[in-house]
């Protein structure tokens, strides 16, 4: 059905789409959204196979897609996620830079700058060399670049200097990129996700010492009382690839309110532990 008639009502029909960290989560559910509105699409984690999921999303009637086993911290099977692509498609349209990762808590005292390294790696050189290698293409195309930021890149967050470090220059490398690309036509925007839950978040919390308390915390942080899902944030990408055809350096947050409203941050019990 991929290459079949007219869908007037797909939104995304027989353009060529990379999704890096597709097989769970926030990526799982973007793959899913431009399978459904006709993309073909290749996405990647580390893992050797993904093929349930490869067969599951062939058999649903619209795009198609393929697994490609990439780790983007490793510039050469970037270069191979890229020709594979390229390869299989003869193009690309749209690269969503995704695949990334946040530690447990971490406090600068017990941090070094090899785990700061290793997760700048991850969440920043990661989205810049798949980038790098896609432009070529994504130039002849005036394809666009969707990177999945955070939220925390603006305001910040508790024991994550270096998630958040990574989060923010996500974001301010979006605008930059943006400007350069502009004189292709190539758009390049981000989205700013605040608590979203996925198994990342499941992860994190069974590091805590109080799994439910810190589940019920990261609800309450939004004004709408709930965690965000994936698909909501897949929609608003496949929005910015679709149809935001005006859009380029934005930054779309997609995070119930929680940025919004004064709140208790009096952190006066922990400091007066420190000081007496
Ligand atoms: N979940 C949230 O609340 C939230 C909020 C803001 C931003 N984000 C961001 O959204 C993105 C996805 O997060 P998630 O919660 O869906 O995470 P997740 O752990 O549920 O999924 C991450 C995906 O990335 C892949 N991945 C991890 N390391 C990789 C590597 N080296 N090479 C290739 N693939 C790799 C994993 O295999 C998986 O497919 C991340 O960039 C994260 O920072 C998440």
């Amino acid at each position: 059905m991929a290459s079949g008639g007219l869908k007037p009502s797909l939104r995304y029909h027989k353009k060529v789409v990379i999704v890096t960290g597709g097989t769970k989560g926030i990526g799982e559910a973007i793959v899913r959204v431009f399978v459904n509105n006709g993309a073909s699409v290749v996405f990647c984690s580390k893992e050797e196979t993904a093929s349930d999921l490869e067969a599951e999303l062939n058999s649903c009637g619209t795009g198609a897609a393929i697994y490609v086993s990439c780790d983007v911290t490793k510039e050469e099977e970037i270069k191979r996620l890229i020709d594979v692509t390229v390869k299989t498609y003869g193009k690309i349209d749209c690269l969503i830079n995704n695949a990334g990762w946040h530690p447990p808590e971490q406090i600068i005292d017990n941090t070094s700058a090899q785990d700061f390294q290793d997760l700048l790696n991850l969440n920043l050189i990661g989205y810049f060399l798949t980038a790098k290698y896609a432009l070529p293409h994504l130039r002849k195309t005036q394809g666009n670049i969707i990177n999945i930021s955070s939220l925390v890149g603006i305001i910040g967050q508790k024991h994550a200097i270096p998630y958040v470090a990574t989060k923010g220059a996500v974001t301010a490398m979006t605008k930059a990129m943006a400007i350069d690309e502009s004189q292709y036509n190539v758009r390049v925007n981000s989205i700013c996700p605040g608590n979203v839950w996925t198994p990342l978040w499941e992860e994190l919390s069974r590091h805590s010492s109080d799994p439910n308390a810190m589940i019920l915390g990261g609800k309450d942080a939004q004004l709408l009382g709930r965690m965000g899902t994936t698909e909501e944030c897949a929609n608003a990408v496949l929005f910015l690839a679709a149809e935001g055809t005006f859009c380029t350096g934005i930054d779309i947050l997609l995070t119930g309110g929680a940025e919004l409203n004064y709140a208790n941050k009096n952190q006066q019990e922990a400091r007066s532990s420190i000081y007496h």
